[in-house]
């Protein structure tokens, strides 16, 4: 499918989305919205595809946000559908079978801070800056901010972040575990892409088993999170990664995983 607002490319193995905005930062409207929902669905059916990666076209944002022109003149009903839409789109980013890295290159912020927090791995450019501004507008977080942030940072630090709408740079994202690294900015595709690489070189099955484990276990107590990983272990003795992994190492030579 053509997309407006967003580029999808495919190299060896791993999908990149860029929003592409430029003339609003990379502003989430709602067609941009739905143009991510397609091409998450996309990849999601492509078997080529093993890694997503999600970016900001151009040299200035991430994502600065959802469009405040469009969200203006809502009334609580589109407000409800629109909040509802975006949080289904990066729910799914969330429940994909396969790893998501965001590569947060600029402005984080409000709806952009949200689609990283989605992602499962995050990492930063140094003039990356992240932000729930929302109550400066007189409004909230409304695609997952306040649920996904205080898991993240802890209640504390993302009660602070969404009460003040501060923005805090690359550095402080790294210190408070929003991002786990941080690199230059022409350097950052070249680090998801690599993160991405090390990923495939992996058994995808197990990846795949590892990252519904963490999801499950974020959101359950901890007997329900530890009853669903052994059973995902378990599945894991089902597959010939498994064996070609173990295998490999006894006989000191290099996996060659199959996906299977
Ligand atoms: C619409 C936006 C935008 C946004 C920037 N622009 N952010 N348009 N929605 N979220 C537009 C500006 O209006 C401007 O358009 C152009 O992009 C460049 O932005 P400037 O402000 O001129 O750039 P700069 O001075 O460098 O400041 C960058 C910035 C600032 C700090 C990122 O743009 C900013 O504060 N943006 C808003 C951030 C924000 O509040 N985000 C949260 C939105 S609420 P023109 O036409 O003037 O050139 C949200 C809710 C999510 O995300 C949940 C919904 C359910």
């Amino acid at each position: 499918m053509e997309f407006k607002n967003i580029k999808l490319e495919l190299n060896e193995g791993v999908s990149l989305i860029a929003i592409d905005r430029p003339k609003s930062l990379n502003a989430l409207n709602l067609e941009t919205l739905k143009e991510i929902d397609q091409a998450l669905e996309e990849v999601k059916e492509n078997e080529e595809v093993k890694v997503v990666i999600i970016t900001g076209a151009g040299e200035k944002a991430f994502v600065a946000g959802a469009d405040i022109s469009e969200m203006k003149d809502m009334n609580p009903l589109k407000a409800k559908e629109f909040a509802e839409f975006g949080q289904k789109v990066f729910r799914k980013i969330e429940l994909m079978k396969k790893p998501v890295i965001a590569a947060v290159n600029g402005y984080a912020l409000g709806g952009g801070c949200e689609l990283a927090m989605a992602c499962d791995i995050r990492i930063a450019s140094h003039n990356a800056k992240f932000g729930q501004p929302e109550v400066g507008l007189g409004i909230i977080p409304g695609f997952g901010g306040t649920q996904r942030l205080p898991r993240i940072v802890g209640v504390s630090k993302a009660k602070e972040l969404i009460y003040t709408g501060d923005m805090i740079d690359a550095e402080e994202a790294l210190r408070i575990g929003l991002v786990s690294k941080v690199v230059e900015q022409e350097k950052l595709l070249e680090e998801a892409y690599n993160i991405a690489k090390k990923i495939m070189s992996k058994g995808m099955i197990a990846v795949r088993l590892a990252k519904e484990a963490i999801n499950i276990g974020i959101n359950a107590d901890i007997e329900t999170g530890m009853s669903y990983e052994a059973k995902a272990f378990a599945v894991c003795f089902a597959t010939e990664d498994q064996k070609e992994g173990m295998a490999a190492f006894l006989e000191k030579r290099a996996p060659k995983f199959v996906d299977k």
